[in-house]
């Protein structure tokens, strides 16, 4: 029987599970066996497995995060670890592998197909900037869980005559910012694309001050402002990297907060939605983009077409080269930005 190997990488997102499931299924009907890998790149480094059958994926899709795990492992990192995750495919004996994550996961998938690894990418990331894909999963249970939060604070905003910022995840690209916050009303919506102007943003929040008397910014976490015409940088929890170069952002809200209440006088408080936005039950659209994505990879890994993606693109579920999803992130237009700023204020 031949073997597919499964590993998920980077931040988990909603629908990982409905991938796993579905891949078992599909590669059950070509008389394939699943080995699920632990723990992203980390589990191939060190031959962590967990076979899956269909009993083990009985009714997961539903579930949020990921049964076999995930990591934010970058086997470039560790010493000798491309020649690691070479050796152990083939120590596991598996005639393909299916790598789910986002750029960071797959970057690596491309690297390694380069060097010969049998594997095909499943895009998954809530924050739906991945290229060459229309949407990824993940992405819209986040924008709901964004939305059903600012419609919360809204209330609770108008109530007290408060500003109120609401930090919303999203590394590099304010998709999930954006989509919620135009769901939710947002008054000010504030994206890593595009650096804003503070005292821009204050002004609106002076309008409205006394009528409505409320006012609820949306904040990406990536966002950065312009303060005396001077870009500031992004705002960090903390200077430290992970494995792929990545900052760990956070505090934009805060920052807001502060300097907000003390040029306009008016009070204000702050809301970040962090892992909130990724755990959980994964809404239908994702469940069943989940479902097609995991089906179209065995498809691709049974056709032997190495290096390739599932994506839903134009449309469409289909496949496309790692190299041209990973080559680089897919950001929120000028236009659907421009679009957006329509209701401000
Ligand atoms: O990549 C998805 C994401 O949720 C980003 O939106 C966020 O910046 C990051 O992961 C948080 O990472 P971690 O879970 O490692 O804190």
């Amino acid at each position: 029987m031949k073997k597919v190997g499964l590993l998920h990488g980077g931040g988990d997102a909603p629908g990982l599970n409905a991938v796993t499931r579905a891949i078992v299924h599909k590669a059950d009907s070509l008389d394939f066996e699943v080995i699920g890998i632990k723990d992203g790149w980390a589990g191939l480094l060190g031959s962590k497995t967990l076979p899956l059958t269909k009993d083990v994926v009985k009714d997961i899709h539903k579930m949020g995060g990921t049964i076999i795990g995930t990591s934010r492992t970058n086997p470039y990192k560790k010493e000798g670890g491309e020649e690691k995750v070479l050796k152990n495919f083939e120590a596991l004996e598996l005639d393909g592998l299916i790598a789910a994550g986002g750029e960071d996961t797959l970057g690596v998938a491309n690297k390694l197909y380069q060097k010969g690894l049998k594997v095909v990418g499943v895009p998954k990331t809530i924050d739906n900037d991945l290229s060459c894909t229309d949407q990824t999963f993940g992405f819209d249970t986040a924008v709901t869980i964004a939305t059903e939060a600012i419609d919360r604070l809204h209330t609770t905003a108008e109530s007290h005559h408060r500003c109120m910022v609401v930090e919303v995840m999203g590394r590099h690209a304010g998709w999930i910012t954006l989509e919620s916050g135009m769901a939710g009303g947002a008054h000010i919506i504030l994206i890593p694309e595009v650096p804003f102007d503070l005292d821009e943003v204050c002004e609106i929040v002076l309008k409205r001050k006394d009528d409505p008397g409320y006012t609820l910014i949306a904040a990406s976490e990536g966002a950065r402002f312009k303060i005396e015409g001077k870009e500031s940088d992004e705002i960090l929890q903390t200077q430290q990297l992970d494995e792929f170069g990545h900052v760990r952002l956070g505090g934009i809200g805060k920052a807001l907060e502060k300097l907000i209440e003390k040029k306009t006088g008016v009070e204000t408080r702050s809301a970040v939605l962090g892992h909130l936005q990724r755990g959980g039950s994964p809404t239908a659209f994702d469940r069943n983009l989940g479902t097609k994505l995991g089906v179209k990879a065995v498809e691709l890994v049974a056709e032997g077409q190495f290096g390739q993606m599932a994506s839903l693109y134009n449309g469409q579920i289909t496949s496309v080269p790692l190299s041209a999803a990973v080559g680089q992130l897919k950001t929120v237009s000028e236009e659907l930005y421009e679009t957006a700023k329509l209701f401000f204020g």
